[in-house]
């Protein structure tokens, strides 16, 4: 081996570490989504609390991180991608100890805002890092593999939940994700600044340094990076004086903020947050509870791994209207079993698949391509802006997801809460095809030419 292959590996070896420690990020995400489920049965019992004081536990999360999110998009201007990382793992440890230490519902309440805010700080700021730092060959792999990360988050969660159940030890479930946490703040403590950030703050000298770091001692390749960075600085973000002079940045504004209604209503949370619950709900003790919540993790996991496959090759629409036909007749078909009363073993076990494929057609789908899309139509200027407004909206309508599904049950019932969602699914199919642009293969520029030439959403792409 030459000495120059061996430094490019070396280097591209360190890129690749710098952004598995960054998509750790996903990691905590998806832990603080999937930790609540399997220990909300057991913190009702112990403080005899009613369903809608267990909607607060659940959804206080989210409302930390939607306003977490609006937050981080200063912070990480103004302190930087690395510095608003570790303040979001210091929030994500202090959150999940005060969970596991919780003496009252309002304590939890106020452990599960801290965990939120942590996480809004993370799901805004690792992307954003994660695109920054990544080497361009591997960019569009890294950030796949931040929502596999999620998802991986989410069944480790389950699991622990699984094994804990046995004692009841919600505290437990709730208090150890502290220690990822603490692996996830020493791995932050380790990252190099952005260089983007660097030279935002005029400090190209490190910015050169941390780009040999990364990169290796190309030093063509590298001055092309720091002039193509400042190239693209010279763009000035104004996003809000975009939103409020410019009609064709309200649309892409729009777009993102509805596709990110439209993720959460599909209804996957219910899932994520609610499973046990679902499945008490076809009549099953504790334990399957459990480890049928621990099968929909690993389901979300498998799948997500179709979309990552068919992305690029089928493109964005198809595989949102096969995704949203897929989740339309699981909620329906779940709804209907439900609506049976009694079932018998093999209607249960037809109930759980039915459900799992649910599951399926969101990981294969919206999960993964609904983050995608909201980047890909914003312009450059505006981009800051319209992300943070998209991530914005996926924790609100989140919250009011992980809030009223309790309440749904209890006043509609469970079939008909499922075929409220199985209908939404079925109108989100429509949604795709008179909204939806198909982004495959083409650049971020011509989208943008597009877009504010004054196309029609759904042309944007062409
Ligand atoms: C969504 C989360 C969801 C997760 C499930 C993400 O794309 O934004 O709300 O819990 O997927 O895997």
């Amino acid at each position: 081996m030459t000495s120059s292959t061996h430094t490019a590996e070396k280097t591209r070896g360190t890129a690749v570490f710098t952004c598995i420690l960054a998509a750790l990020a996903g990691l905590m995400f998806g832990l603080d989504i999937g930790v609540i489920s399997g220990a909300t049965h057991f913190i009702q019992e112990e403080f005899q609390i009613s369903d809608r004081v267990i909607e607060w536990i659940v959804s206080s999360m989210m409302l930390g991180a939607a306003l977490g999110a609006l937050g981080a998009g200063w912070m990480s201007a103004a302190l930087g991608r690395k510095r608003s990382l570790i303040l979001g793992a210091i929030l994500f440890v202090l959150g999940s100890v005060l969970c596991g230490f919780a003496w009252s519902p309002n304590s939890l309440i106020v452990g599960r805002f801290i965990l939120g805010l942590a996480i809004g700080i993370a799901s805004f700021t690792a992307p954003l890092y994660l695109a920054e730092v990544a080497p361009e060959q591997i960019r569009g792999s890294m950030i796949s593999l931040y929502q596999l990360m999620i998802t991986v988050g989410i069944l480790a969660a389950f699991l622990s939940d699984t094994a804990f159940s046995y004692s009841g030890a919600w505290r437990w479930m709730l208090g150890i994700i502290a220690i990822p946490g603490v692996l996830f703040l020493i791995g932050v403590l380790v990252l190099p600044d952005s260089p983007r950030w660097l030279i935002m703050k005029g400090r190209k000298q490190q910015a050169l340094e941390v780009l040999r770091k990364l990169r290796g001692n190309e030093e063509a390749i590298i001055q092309q990076e720091i002039r193509d960075i400042e190239e693209q600085l010279r763009i000035p973000q104004r996003g809000w004086h975009l939103f409020k002079e410019n009609s064709n940045f309200r649309r892409s504004v729009g777009l993102g903020v509805l596709l990110q209604i439209v993720q959460q209503f599909t209804g996957m949370n219910v899932v994520m947050y609610y499973a046990p619950r679902i499945f008490e709900g076809m009549g099953y003790d504790t334990q399957a509870q459990m480890w049928f919540t621990a099968a929909v993790g690993l389901t979300n996991v498998l799948a997500t791994f179709i979309a990552i496959f068919l992305v690029d090759r089928w493109g964005r629409k198809p595989i949102l209207y096969t995704g949203f036909v897929v989740m339309a007749i699981g909620m329906g078909v779940v709804g209907t079993m439900m609506n049976m009363g009694t079932l018998s073993h093999g209607q249960q076990i037809f109930t759980v698949a039915m459900l799992l494929i649910f599951i399926v057609g969101f990981a294969m789908s919206a999960g993964p391509l609904i983050w995608t899309l909201c980047s890909e139509v914003q312009p450059l200027k505006g981009r800051d802006f319209g992300i943070g407004c998209s991530t914005f909206t996926n924790w609100i309508a989140n919250m009011i997801v992980g809030a009223t599904f309790l309440t749904l049950l209890n006043v509609i019932g469970n079939a008909a809460t499922f075929w409220l969602y199985g209908a939404l699914n079925a109108f989100f199919i429509l949604l795709v095809f008179w909204l939806v642009p198909e982004t495959k293969g083409t650049t971020l520029e011509q989208i943008e030419r597009n877009l504010m030439s004054g196309k029609p959403l759904r042309d944007i792409g062409q």
